[in-house]
């Protein structure tokens, strides 16, 4: 199985389209209802494009970037205290830690850097960066998607499988 995303294409059309639109009821209500690994809170619903919801005319507190760090690529163990690192274009800097759930958020006002942003993670020793830079979306899972495959580049994780 290939778990990287990558065709090139795959890349570019990601890249250009910034993923999706941000807000519909439509694409909330697709989420479906709590998996209730959690209860509602910083650690729900790991891995789901956060700010579809937490959006302005989304159903919950508006968010600046959010997401989810899991530990390997075949796995959904959450990456718990991340550092996740953004740079925006004039060098300026802002991070958060992933939580128990391995979610991190931006609430607003408190990133202020504007796009593109570069992101990398640092945790457990290890180094992790995305080659290429945001550029307007808001969740990462807007692009990092169970399963990996033409439209997704598949969950965040910051370790190697064994
Ligand atoms: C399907 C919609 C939906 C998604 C997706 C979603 N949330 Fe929420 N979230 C809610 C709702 C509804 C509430 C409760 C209302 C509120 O607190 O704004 C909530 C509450 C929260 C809260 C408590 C709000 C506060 O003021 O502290 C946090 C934190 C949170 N979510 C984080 C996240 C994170 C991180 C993600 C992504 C990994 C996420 N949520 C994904 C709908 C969602
Ligand atoms: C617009 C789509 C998009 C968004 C949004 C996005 N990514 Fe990515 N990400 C990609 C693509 C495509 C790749 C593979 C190519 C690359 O590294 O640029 C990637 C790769 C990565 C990698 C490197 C994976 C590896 O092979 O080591 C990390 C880490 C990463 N992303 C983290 C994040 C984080 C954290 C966020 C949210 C803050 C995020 N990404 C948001 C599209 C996206």
């Amino acid at each position: 199985m290939t778990r990287r995303c990558c065709s090139l294409g795959l890349l570019t059309a990601l890249l250009a389209s910034g993923c999706e639109d941000p807000t519909s009821a439509a694409r909330i209500e697709s989420l479906g209802p709590e998996p209730g690994d959690y209860p509602v809170g910083p650690n729900h619903r790991p891995g789901q494009p956060c700010t579809w919801c937490h959006s302005e005319g989304g159903n919950a507190e508006p968010f600046e970037l959010a997401g989810t760090i899991f530990l390997r690529p075949g796995s959904r163990a959450p990456a718990t205290s991340v550092r996740v690192r953004l740079f925006g274009p004039d060098g300026k800097q802002r991070s958060a830690l992933t939580n128990d759930a391995g979610n991190f958020f931006f609430r607003r006002g408190e990133l202020g850097l504007s796009h593109p942003l570069w992101v990398k993670l640092e945790g457990q020793g290890q180094l992790r960066a995305m080659q290429t830079p945001l550029r307007r979306e808001r969740s990462c899972a807007g692009c990092h998607r169970d399963p990996a495959g033409p439209s997704s580049a598949g969950h965040i994780y910051l370790l190697e499988d064994p």
